[in-house]
């Protein structure tokens, strides 16, 4: 019995530790948080698509915090073809939309990291 439970026990263990390994965006409490309350979890992942796009993905595009707090509040499906569209989300508090944004432009790709385009040419 105690033998049987330990195995379980270490299974668990196992399962949780390479889930962890996958999911690499470690995502700060308070902007967990905010995407919890606002349901933006639902339908959003840090890493890999679900209903809507990753936000690593959403990163990509560059926006401006201010263009990201828009597109929470009038999302533009033509924007992701092959997705449904993302029903507005006038609900969510501009300063909360704010943390967010800043917060997605934070990842991989984000505008306020350097773009990860071919190194200009430096001085040699
Ligand atoms: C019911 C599912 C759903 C929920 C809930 C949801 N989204 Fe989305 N989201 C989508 C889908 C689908 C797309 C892609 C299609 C689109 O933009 O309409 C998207 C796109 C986006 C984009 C990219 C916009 C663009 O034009 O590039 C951002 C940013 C975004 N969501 C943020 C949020 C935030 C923040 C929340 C929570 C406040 C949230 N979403 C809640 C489904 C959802």
């Amino acid at each position: 019995m105690k033998k049987t439970l330990g195995t379980l026990l270490a299974a668990a263990l196992l399962a949780v530790l390479s889930f962890s390994a996958k999911a690499q965006t470690k995502v700060p409490d308070d902007i967990n948080a905010l995407l919890s309350k606002h349901t933006c979890l639902a339908c959003h992942n840090a890493d890999t698509r679900l209903v809507g796009p990753a936000y690593k993905d959403v990163a990509k595009k560059k926006y401006t915090n201010a263009q990201i707090v828009e597109l929470i509040y009038e999302p533009k499906p033509e924007h992701w073809p092959g997705y449904p569209p993302m029903a507005p989300m006038k609900q969510v508090p501009k300063e909360d939309a704010l943390k967010i944004a800043g917060w997605i432009n934070s990842l991989a790709g984000g505008a306020s990291k350097a773009p990860a385009k071919k190194p200009a040419s430096k001085k040699s």
